[in-house]
């Protein structure tokens, strides 16, 4: 192998020689020129290859490149004002590694079916190597966020012999002829380990088989939780908030490019980071849920999406009269905007079917239900920074979350609901500490006491006040990258109906 540089230093190197290895992302022709975008990981570089400066052997090579052949490239880095990166190659030699086979996924539209198939070269587009270099980003500010507030990072098990979720929503696996479940949620453990360090928090895979076909549920996601002793719930809620802040703010210092690219509105983000979230009781909540003003907001919405409607059909309209006599790049422009407008109405076709749904379900909600999809849509619409509902009615939490002293009805949960419609990201609680309440939860919950007596001890042997939350990484990564579905988020999905790649 030749030593090489990458894209994403090329512009340290002005007219010198590089070699760049990667592969063909595009070509394109004009008579004596080809220029032959390359990628290589680090990024994209337009290259240019003149016929009358290069060797014949040269220029033929160019010319047989095809999407994704693996190529090394030697040329002079020139600068280039028009690029987004400033510079181009001035390409002086070619060394084809593999000339590709007709690569499946082109430059134009594909269902996302095919892509979802087609996912192990998927990942090579640009839109998706953007959203994974976001999560890398994610990732390492959340570590760095613990480990800058002293938490010790653990791995829980991934086999266990317990749920901790509800048992309705488990993988069951044989384990030596024993049952066991893939996890859940590695919490338990973390509170075992939280009595033997203060703060800790897990990061790991975790396991859903919820019969869930929404944008929202993966079978498979990675889940951070922290775990801290001596924490009540207005802690918990404060550390909640200022790890989010954290990780947003981080996200996006280091991947402002990707976040454009991706064509995130960043005031929307940038706003989260200045602003105080939002702490509403779950009775509350459902106080604005049913509320005239709701209702009323549901209704202007319906209006509004409606006038937008009438705008974009007219505006097709006037754009087909156009593009039958346009020029042919005219036409390309037309084409790519009525993707866009379709779109949008199909988009808005889909709200206008939901919001007398939604309108009903909100005005018709009961207390002591839990929050469904559309009921945090609306709730977290109303506001722009995240919503932290406290205090829910203890029948739809977990058993292992303690009740508030003030209403035995409710237990002392938090949930950080975050804007533009994406709903829970994180859910969490103080914890009951008292040996006899756990046992009655337990029991309640009609859960085997032997299973859970390690986690009882806990209560036995210097039990105290203890907290903590799960954040799902693919509904961080989604709302940060503004993407409606979680199938993006993570490079190899795990969702009911879909095993591979
Ligand atoms: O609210 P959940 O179920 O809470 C727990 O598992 C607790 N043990 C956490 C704790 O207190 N330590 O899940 C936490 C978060 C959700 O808010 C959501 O972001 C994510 O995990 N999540 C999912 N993400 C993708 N697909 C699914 N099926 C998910 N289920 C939960
Ligand atoms: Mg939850």
């Amino acid at each position: 192998m030749k030593s090489s540089i990458t894209v994403d230093q090329l512009s340290h190197y002005l007219d010198q020689e590089v070699v760049i290895q990667g592969w063909v992302y595009r070509t394109r022709s004009s008579k004596h020129l080809l220029f032959i975008e390359v990628r290589d990981g680090s990024g994209i570089v337009q290259s240019i290859l003149t016929e009358h400066d290069v060797s014949e052997e040269v220029w033929r090579k160019g010319e047989s490149l095809r999407q994704e052949s693996s190529v090394c490239i030697t040329g002079v880095v020139k600068r280039d004002e028009r690029s987004e990166k400033g510079v181009e190659v001035h390409i002086s030699g070619i060394d084809i590694i593999q000339i590709a086979e007709d690569y499946p996924i082109s430059h134009k539209e594909h269902g996302v079916e095919f892509l979802m198939e087609n996912r192990h070269l998927w990942l090579r587009s640009q839109r998706q190597w953007a959203i994974m270099r976001v999560r890398h980003t994610i990732i390492n500010a959340i570590h760095q966020f613990f480990d800058e507030q002293g938490f010790i990072h653990m791995d829980a098990p991934i086999f266990t012999g317990n749920a901790a979720e509800g048992t309705t929503t488990l993988f069951e696996t044989d384990y030596f002829d024993e049952k066991a479940y893939l996890t859940q949620s590695g919490q338990l453990y973390g509170e075992a380990m939280a009595m033997a360090h203060g703060k800790i928090y897990t990061f790991g895979p975790t396991f859903r088989a919820e019969k869930s076909k929404t944008r929202r549920h993966l079978t498979e996601f990675w889940m951070i939780e922290p775990e801290m002793a001596f924490y009540d719930l207005n802690m918990n809620m404060d550390l909640a908030e200022s790890f989010l802040k954290y990780v947003i703010k981080k996200t996006l210092e280091e991947r402002n490019s990707e976040l454009n690219q991706l064509g995130r509105d960043l005031s929307k983000l940038e706003k989260i980071v200045e602003n105080p979230f939002i702490r509403i009781s779950y009775t509350d909540a459902v106080e604005k849920l049913t509320s005239a003003e709701t209702q009323g907001l549901l209704e202007k919405m319906n209006t509004q999406r409606s006038l937008r409607k009438v705008d974009l059909e007219a505006e097709v309209e006037t754009l087909k009269k156009e593009a039958g006599n346009a020029k042919k790049w005219r036409k390309t422009q037309i084409d790519s905007t009525m993707r866009e407008i379709h779109a949008e109405l199909d988009q808005i076709e889909e709200d206008l079917r939901n919001i007398p749904v939604w309108k009903k379900s909100a005005a018709e909600f009961q207390w002591g239900n839990d929050f469904g999809g559309s009921d945090e849509t609306i709730l977290t619409m109303q506001f722009d920074a995240p919503l932290i509902v406290h205090r829910y009615p203890a029948e739809v939490k977990a058993f292992y979350m303690k009740r508030d002293p003030e209403n035995d009805k409710l237990a002392l949960a938090m949930d950080v609901l975050a804007p533009e419609g994406y709903g829970e990201i994180i859910g969490g609680s103080q914890r009951e500490d008292d040996l006899e309440m756990m046992r009655n939860r337990i029991a309640e919950h009609d859960l085997p006491e032997s299973i859970f007596s390690w986690y009882l001890d806990l209560r036995k042997y210097g039990t105290v006040p203890h907290s903590g939350f799960g954040l799902g990484l693919e509904r961080t990564v989604a709302w940060i990258c503004g993407l409606s579905h979680l199938r993006e988020t993570i490079p190899f999905p795990r969702m009911m109906g879909r095993l591979s790649p």
